[in-house]
């Protein structure tokens, strides 16, 4: 169990769908956290988009299949997950959540899915896999080559086996919502800051008051080696230390250092993903960081099919507005073999600490299930294309999609744990 406050489960009964959970976090959360969350870039093309995608296809039940046997399980890189979804990587989480990332770490444990620990956390790497074993890890590369091993010696010396490496922030996305909203990192406090917490005060009390009295003030403990800023400060600042000059020289560094399996998150191109495959990566997220970079970069479901027609039985992942069990089912449909997601989660924590997080996971995989059995289909492996109608556009040539094989999708060579 993580150390996360205890919640009422009478008021988690009440959230029956991921989309609940924000509505109640928007009310329980301050304007700034909230807007940080749930923001994007510019004026949200991307963000808006990820949604629209799933919303331009429509599903093609089969009838009168037995699916009385139907699973969900999917595995991934040796290990097999009870669904075919997991928490993406989310920085600040221990803001929004009272110790947000071992709620969410433990929930996924709990739930038996997998949880990428944000290299923008605000509690050591440590402290999470020792209360959530199998929980991945994501990192920004740091600026220079000495920081990049470094960094890597301590996650794999914390036994974590699977990284992350998020590649879209070679500079960071115009968040003029942060700035609208007064959120910065570190936060400068100010009177605005104050009465947003005021008036917040289960948020207050719960969450930041609690943190500070039990562990400190927070700081970016994982964005390299060492520890980074402090999340609350008048003038510290945070280290950008320039990664605009990061290449893939530097993927083959980490490549050839990291023995455990790599993964990298933020491409949006079939040539990257070719080039990640054929460099060493284990797996691609296809992802625009939920909107959050570059305002209309392309919603990773538009791509998917051609990215996961390119890459055959190598692992594509996704993310970017899942909310849905009919959005896990259409994007694994069009070529995904697992999908993330992120702000409802980090919602649902909010809500409800580690307790809301596996309601969360639980009422995904509900809907999972139930739109498994509606469409006429037993095992993930059996989501295909012949099972999605797209009006905009001609439906996709089924032989561009990887074929679909019986029984539980699996992918990726399982590789031993890192040192
Ligand atoms: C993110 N995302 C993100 N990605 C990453 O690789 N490292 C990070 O530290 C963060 N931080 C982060 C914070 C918050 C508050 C959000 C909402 C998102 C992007 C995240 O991993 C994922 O790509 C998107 O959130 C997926 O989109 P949805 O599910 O939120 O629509």
């Amino acid at each position: 169990m993580s150390d996360a406050a205890p919640r009422t489960s009478r008021s988690l009964t009440r959230m029956l769908a991921l989309k609940d959970f924000e509505i109640a976090a928007k009310r329980l959360l301050p304007r700034t956290i909230f807007g940080y969350v749930s923001g994007g870039v510019e004026d949200n093309q991307s963000l808006e988009e990820n949604r629209t995608a799933f919303a331009e296809h429509s599903l093609v039940p089969r009838v009168l299949i037995d699916v009385s046997k139907r699973s969900q399980t999917v595995t991934l890189f040796g290990r097999t997950y009870d669904s075919p979804f997991g928490i993406a990587p989310m920085g600040l989480s221990a803001l929004s959540a009272y110790r947000g990332d071992i709620a969410m770490a433990c929930a996924a444990r709990a739930t038996n899915v997998p949880m990428i620990l944000s290299g923008s956390s605000l509690i050591p790497l440590e402290d999470v896999i020792a209360a959530a074993p199998g929980t991945w890890f994501q990192a920004y590369l740091p600026g220079d080559a000495e920081r990049i091993d470094a960094l890597l010696d301590r996650v794999a010396a914390a036994n974590f086996r699977t990284l992350v490496l998020t590649v879209d922030i070679p500079v960071y996305g115009n968040r003029e919502n942060n700035i609208r909203n007064g959120f910065s990192t570190p936060l400068r406090p100010s009177l605005r800051l104050a009465m947003d917490g005021a008036t917040h005060p289960r948020w207050l009390l719960g969450t930041f008051l609690q943190t500070l009295a039990r562990h400190g003030m927070p700081h970016f403990e994982n964005s390299f080696a060492e520890r980074g800023a402090p999340v609350l400060s008048p003038n510290v600042m945070r280290d950008f230390n320039g990664r605009d000059h990061l290449n893939w020289r530097h993927f083959d560094q980490i490549r050839r250092r990291w023995k455990g399996e790599l993964i990298l998150k933020g491409v949006l191109s079939v040539a990257d993903a070719l080039i990640a495959r054929d460099r060493g990566a284990d797996g691609v997220i296809v992802s625009n960081h939920g909107g959050r970079q570059l305002d209309g970069a392309l919603s990773p479901l538009r791509v998917l099919p051609e990215i996961a027609a390119a890459l055959g039985t190598f692992p594509v992942m996704m993310d970017g507005g899942v909310r849905r069990g009919t959005d896990v089912v259409k994007a694994l449909s069009l070529g995904a073999k697992f999908v993330f997601v992120g702000r409802p989660f980090a919602y649902a924590a909010t809500v409800g600490g580690q307790a809301g997080v596996e309601h969360a996971v639980r009422l995904l995989r509900e809907e999972v299930d139930r739109d498994m059995a509606l469409l006429g289909v037993g095992a993930c492996g059996e989501l295909g294309p012949d099972l999605l109608f797209r009006a905009a556009r001609p439906p996709i040539p089924a032989a561009a999609i990887p074929p679909r094989v019986n029984g539980s999708t699996v992918c990726g060579p399982a590789i031993a744990p890192s040192a």
